[in-house]
């Protein structure tokens, strides 16, 4: 095989260049650290299982006009993807209060919030992600007004279908992180949605029985990660048979 050209290694995701300009390959990795880093583990098939979930979920957004950088899966770990210059900010969307959110305000988790609730945090592991204000924002040049506008509604239209598409499978979307980048066509620019969409990146409870069935069960010792996120995947309709049954790992479908 070719050997191809690195682009970036993150924590959790590397990028190579792609086989055209303007694209990469974005791979899916098995590592999970949480605590900016602290924290590491490798969970055998979680990568396989983000991809797959990460690919979905863009594929629907691309569906009702939300743009995104996904173009197609490659095979089990990796995806097609516009290259796109990423803006240095995680965008969190809450629904529920949880996290760092309960900490900081000493709500109560499972506190259903009384409306959604957008944040904005710089993404710098040295600096442990800060919280940002849109001056911050602004001031600093990491986004204009009209990129926070633009990611703003997004964020919200995000979270509007995604919340639906999960309680349709018994599952709370509480809270999620999303990532955006400038597209460059020509002189024109715009904003659209990168990085993943993920059990990494979101907190999912199941609607019944609260349980997690997110990257909490990493942070917290919870256990049961990837089959969480297989069941997530089950349920989304992506797997067709529960992974933790049989110790073979996860059955995937087309
Ligand atoms: P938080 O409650 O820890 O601030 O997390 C809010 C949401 O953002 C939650 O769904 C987990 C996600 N998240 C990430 O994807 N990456 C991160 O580095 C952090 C801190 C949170």
């Amino acid at each position: 095989m070719k050997s191809r050209k690195l682009v970036y290694e993150g924590k959790a995701k590397v990028l190579y260049e792609g086989p055209e300009p303007g694209t990469l390959v974005q791979y899916f990795k098995d590592d999970a650290t949480a605590f900016d880093g602290k924290k590491k583990a490798i969970l055998e098939g979680k990568g396989v299982l983000n991809n797959r979930i990460s690919e979905y979920l863009m594929t629907q957004l691309t569906q009702i006009g939300v743009p995104n950088h996904f173009l197609r899966r490659l095979n089990m770990r990796e995806q097609l993807i516009r290259e796109v210059e990423i803006i240095p900010l995680e965008v969190v969307v809450r629904n529920v209060a949880a996290g760092s959110l309960s900490t900081r305000l000493g709500l109560e988790e499972g506190t259903a919030l009384p409306r959604s609730i957008i944040e904005f945090y710089l993404k710098d592991d040295k600096l442990k992600d800060p919280m940002v204000t849109e001056e911050h924002i602004t001031a600093f040049g990491w986004a204009g007004p009209q990129e926070l506008d633009d990611m703003t509604a997004l964020a919200i239209r995000i979270n509007d279908f995604l919340s639906g598409l999960f309680l349709g499978v018994g599952i709370r979307l509480i809270d999620f992180k999303v990532e955006f980048g400038r597209l460059w066509e020509g002189e024109l620019m715009r904003i659209i949605l990168a990085d993943e969409i993920s059990p990494d990146s979101m907190r999912l409870w199941d609607l019944r029985t609260n349980e997690k069935m997110d990257k909490d069960r990493f942070r917290r010792d919870l256990g049961g990660v990837t089959e969480a996120y297989s069941e997530v995947a089950k349920r989304l309709g992506i797997l067709t048979e529960l992974a933790n049954t049989e110790r073979k790992g996860p059955v995937l479908v087309k």
